[in-house]
């Protein structure tokens, strides 16, 4: 018997590895036309991936505070081995990992896989895009530069003009009323520890169901008789696949993170006037370009208090739409849900188009 085949007798002996050979064997994946779409998923826990070692690699040169937060990550990108190319992998598959996040958020809505029996697989991706957009947000501010600084500001200020809980969640954010080293401590515990563990469970369990329930079948799938339903093996046709979309998205990041590396620019000024023209990164940009375009009242009310409710209301409504997709009536079902999809999608496009032009 060969070493290969004793070590496998000594692990078999111990954990039944058969049960999980035999479970990846059995596994199938359904195989159809817009298939392309199952392997955004893949793609966002891969890209989480990098950004869990790239981030600690960063973490090992990192200090927070007023005096050494721009200086280290300038030391990072100058002289550090590698340390810019790292820091430039970081903050492009940061990005890219929330675009492939939306994305496979709306093929989950346009395929409707968020139906009977999925509703907690969708609340827990919805939970992961929410933890995702945060991880953005704090991260955003931890080089202390002149434009990360005024973003953070404007961004928890727009929390702060709701009535009543405002002003207590924009000073628990900020960590007092202003935007200062605290504010930055306080970024940095998020991002670097309490982030990390709350995504951890919450996309474990999301694994989990999806193993428990497999992958949904498409629509049209519906009165197909099993024999004309198309499967590939889970194992290794489909892990291949995914094998093979991380190497070409490895790749990407690479051509991005080196052709174009992630800028510091100057280091935050706190008693500097603002720079013109401050937004936030690209995926907050269509909320605060619809924020411009209300006016400053509308009836009685305080226009941006009531277009920040109006995206609290449709985030909502979002959240629940496998409660409500179930109950719009029959036949008109699925042209409900997809009008309202693109819609949204339309939406999100042209308004961040505007916002960063
Ligand atoms: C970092 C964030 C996320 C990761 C790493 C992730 C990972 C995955 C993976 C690997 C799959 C199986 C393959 C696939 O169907 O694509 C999956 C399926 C699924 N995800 Fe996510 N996901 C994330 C965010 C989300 C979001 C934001 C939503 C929706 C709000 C969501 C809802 C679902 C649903 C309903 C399924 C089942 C799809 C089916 O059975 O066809 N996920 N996710």
């Amino acid at each position: 018997m060969n070493n290969e085949s004793k070590i496998r007798r000594w692990l078999d002996e111990r954990y039944n590895l058969s049960l999980i050979e035999h479970f990846a064997e059995e596994k199938k994946v359904p195989h159809f036309r817009g298939s392309f779409w199952y392997y955004f998923g893949g793609v966002s826990l891969f890209l989480f991936i990098v950004q869990v070692v790239t981030g600690i690699l960063l973490l090992m040169y990192y200090q927070p505070g007023a005096q050494t937060a721009y200086e280290s990550v300038r030391f990072i990108v100058t002289k550090v081995q590698f340390g810019w190319l790292i820091r430039s992998i970081h903050s492009w598959s940061a990005n890219l990992m929330i675009l492939s996040v939306i994305i496979h958020m709306f093929s989950v809505y346009f395929t409707k896989a968020f139906r009977r029996p999925r509703e907690l697989t969708w609340f827990s991706g919805f939970l992961l895009l929410a933890l995702s957009l945060t991880f953005g947000f704090s991260g955003y501010l931890l080089p202390w530069n002149t434009l990360s600084y005024f973003a953070t500001k404007v961004g928890t200020e727009i929390v702060g003009v709701l009535p009543v809980i405002g002003k207590p969640i924009m000073e628990v954010l900020r960590n007092g009323s202003d935007v200062t080293t605290a504010t930055l401590t306080r970024f940095y515990g998020l991002h670097v520890a309490v982030l990390p563990a709350i995504f951890t469970v919450v996309l474990g369990v999301h694994l989990l169901f999806i193993q428990v329930q497999g992958i949904s079948e498409p629509e049209s799938w519906k009165d197909l008789p099993e024999s004309k339903k198309n499967h590939i093996p889970f194992f290794p046709n489909f892990v291949l696949r995914d094998v093979l979309l991380w190497l070409i998205v490895l790749n990407v990041l690479a051509i991005l993170a080196v052709y174009f590396p992630w800028e510091l620019g100057h280091k935050a000024d706190p008693f500097a006037p603002a720079p013109m023209g401050i937004r936030p990164e690209w995926y907050f940009l269509f909320m605060f370009q619809s924020l411009k375009f209300f006016p400053a009242k509308i009836l009685s009310m305080d226009g941006e208090v009531l277009g920040i409710s109006l995206f609290g209301v449709a985030g909502l409504f979002w959240f629940l739409v496998p409660f409500w997709d179930s109950k719009t009536p029959k036949g008109a079902r699925n042209k409900v849900i997809n009008y309202i999809g693109i819609g949204v999608v339309l939406y999100i496009i042209v308004l961040t188009v505007i916002g960063a032009r």
